[in-house]
């Protein structure tokens, strides 16, 4: 019989980025008993990449913004995919979840008469996002961490939990871990528990995402029976380095274009300019002069085309790149050295400046950037209740880039820092109302916990087997290939054949060494939920046969109206077999309604 450590809360967080922090801070403001468990140490979560800002229609730099015009702004940008209450609430709570982090102490940029500082980003309409430099997700993070701590919140780190377990009225009760510091198992029960445990972006080759994504999250909920949906809607950001190799995908923030950096091919042309979609035609400028004036007066609201949504633009680079108009590397030219001054560069981009110049021997103040797209975040996720961030299963609520619906098919830049705080908060707050209503202690079997540590123990014992590093280097490879930026059927079919190649293989794995620190192993452990995910993404893709927003496949170019009514929902059978099945999204009420009316072109 195998020993384990137990600890018990009211409210369990899984996940120590802004959702989680938010999340626990609520919950323990509550009252309840509330802990934090993260697979890495506090504070170092992926949340530090949303670098530009956090979209909050506040109006401190053009009155004219209201949470209305980031609603349209969020369902367009979306291609209507998203959960339009979602998006509601979005839009209404983040200028309060901003002013509140500003009352805890972020230190955010300041306009010239002391209100916060909003910046341009692709997609929105007003310059709306909330910032300190480039650095805005570790300021959001620092902020929310010192809260925590200060409320005496627990917190469990460098835990990676492997299973949840139910009671037997099937509602969430426990959650099944090692320590990566010393090996050792560790099971904990709640009431409720809230996985924010942020993307699933480390299954493929470049990505913008740190070592924790490996979609552990999306892959426990999937496990515990919760709905998912719309995971083929995957955005590769438009600016990742794309050299040296070795920093391949590391993002450039899309602050850098926010603040007046343009796009260039090889010809020195601003390229940008040749694929203005419809849809956003009437709003984008459509010469080199007028994009320029529009930093200084955007009263006509005709944007440069670098600002469009994320998708136009990665697809953009992609196709001059394929058309051989590439830079040396591979991507294109980002460009802000001829047109702002290096004092207002170093000011606003300070860490864009030491990234380039410490990573790529760049000045960014004098040469461009080398950038290409690169995998950055996922849309779909945790099918969850708009108002209280519960999943589909009793007990277990989601936040964050975890939960799907808010972004539909293509998530604005800066929305996901607002994301995090607003749905951090709600969830915090339904899983509280949860564990109060919840009377007895939450239960565990036994066995259950045992056959979880056996399974996580297994590559132990087996010698000879595959190494973990190279089923993940197989796995990054197909994905990169195979269910990249543009897809089509025959490579998501061969994708998934790949898929059930791998799964054989993650069962043969074996590790050798201790259980201290052991990266092999505790990558053997991270792999089932890669290849989980990566099932979910092909299978979403291959369903959907349209375009829209992050998800593009070559064989079916356009939005397809009928598809753009629908969720494609995925679950896993008692038997471990995938569903996926369209389900029809709610419908809008009218006076939401009148506020898209123009922004449906494509179906
Ligand atoms: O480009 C960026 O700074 C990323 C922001 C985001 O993904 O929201």
């Amino acid at each position: 019989m195998t020993a384990w450590e137990t600890h018990e809360f009211d409210v369990i967080v899984i996940g120590a980025g802004g959702a989680g922090l938010r999340a626990a801070i609520e919950a323990k403001a509550r009252g309840l008993r509330t802990a934090l468990v993260c697979k890495s140490l506090l504070g170092k979560a992926h949340t530090v990449m949303a670098e530009g800002g956090a979209a909050a229609a506040l109006g401190n730099v053009w009155p004219e913004d209201n949470w209305q015009v980031h609603f349209r702004d969020t369902m367009r940008g979306g291609k209507l995919l998203n959960n339009w209450r979602m998006a509601q609430l979005h839009a209404q709570e983040a200028p309060d979840r901003i002013y509140e982090l500003e009352a805890w102490g972020a230190l955010f940029d300041r306009t010239a008469d002391g209100r916060i500082l909003q910046r341009d980003f692709g997609g929105h309409r007003y310059a709306r996002l909330a910032h300190i430099g480039d650095r805005t997700g570790l300021e959001l993070i620092r902020t929310l961490q010192q809260r925590a701590v200060a409320m005496g919140i627990e917190v469990f780190m460098e835990c990676k939990i492997l299973r949840l377990i139910k009671d037997g009225n099937g509602s969430v009760s426990g959650a099944v871990g090692y320590w990566r510091t010393t090996g050792e198992p560790v099971a904990f029960a709640a009431k409720a528990f809230v996985l924010a445990t942020g993307g699933i972006g480390r299954s493929w080759k470049y990505t913008t995402n740190s070592w924790e994504s490996t979609g552990d999250g999306h892959a426990l909920a999937l496990w515990a029976g919760a709905d998912l949906i719309d995971m083929e809607c995957m955005q590769f950001h438009p600016t990742g380095m794309v050299w040296p190799l070795s920093v391949r995908g590391i993002l450039v923030t899309e602050g850098v274009r926010g603040d007046g950096g343009v796009l260039r091919n090889s010809d020195g042309q601003r390229f940008m300019f040749n694929y203005i979609p419809p849809m956003f035609a009437a709003e984008t400028a459509d010469s080199e002069t007028e994009a320029d004036n529009w930093y200084e007066d955007h009263a006509n609201n005709r944007r440069p085309p670098e600002l469009l949504p994320r998708d136009e633009v990665a697809r953009s680079i992609n196709a001059e790149v394929k058309a051989g108009r590439g830079s040396p590397h591979g991507g294109v030219l980002l460009d802000i050295a001829s047109r702002r001054s290096a004092e207002y560069i170093r000011r606003r981009l300070p860490s864009m400046y030491q990234q380039f110049k410490e990573l790529a021997g760049v000045d960014i103040t004098s040469e461009p950037m080398e950038v290409g797209p690169t995998c950055h975040y996922i849309m779909g996720g945790i099918r969850v209740d708009a108002e209280t961030a519960a999943s589909t299963v009793p007990g277990l609520f989601a936040a964050g880039e975890v939960a799907g619906g808010l972004h539909g098919a293509n998530r604005l830049g800066g929305n996901s820092l607002s994301d995090l705080v607003v749905f951090g908060r709600r969830a915090g707050i339904g899983a509280a109302d949860f564990a109060q209503g919840r009377s007895a202690s939450p239960a565990m079997d036994p066995s259950e916990v045992e056959t979880i540590i056996a399974d996580a123990m297994a590559p132990f014992d087996r010698g000879g087997g595959e190494n973990p590093y190279e089923v993940q280097n197989d796995l990054q490879d197909a994905m990169h290939r195979l269910v990249g930026i543009i897809r089509t059927e025959s490579e998501l079919v061969e994708a998934l054949d790949s898929l059930e190649m791998l799964q054989e293989r993650v069962s043969r794995i074996s590790v050798s060494g201790g259980q201290i620190y052991n990266s092999g192993w505790n990558l053997a452990t991270d792999l089932p939920a890669m290849l989980a995910v990566s099932n979910l993404v092909a299978r979403g893709a291959l369903e959907r046969r349209e375009s829209r927003g992050g998800h593009t496949r070559d064989d079916h170019p356009a939005p397809d109206p009928e598809l753009g009514r629908v969720n494609l929902v995925q679950r896993l059978t008692d038997e471990g077999h995938y569903t996926c099945t369209p389900e029809p999204l709610a419908k809008m009420p009218d006076d939401l309604a009148i506020l898209l009316e123009e922004a449906t072109p494509d179906g």
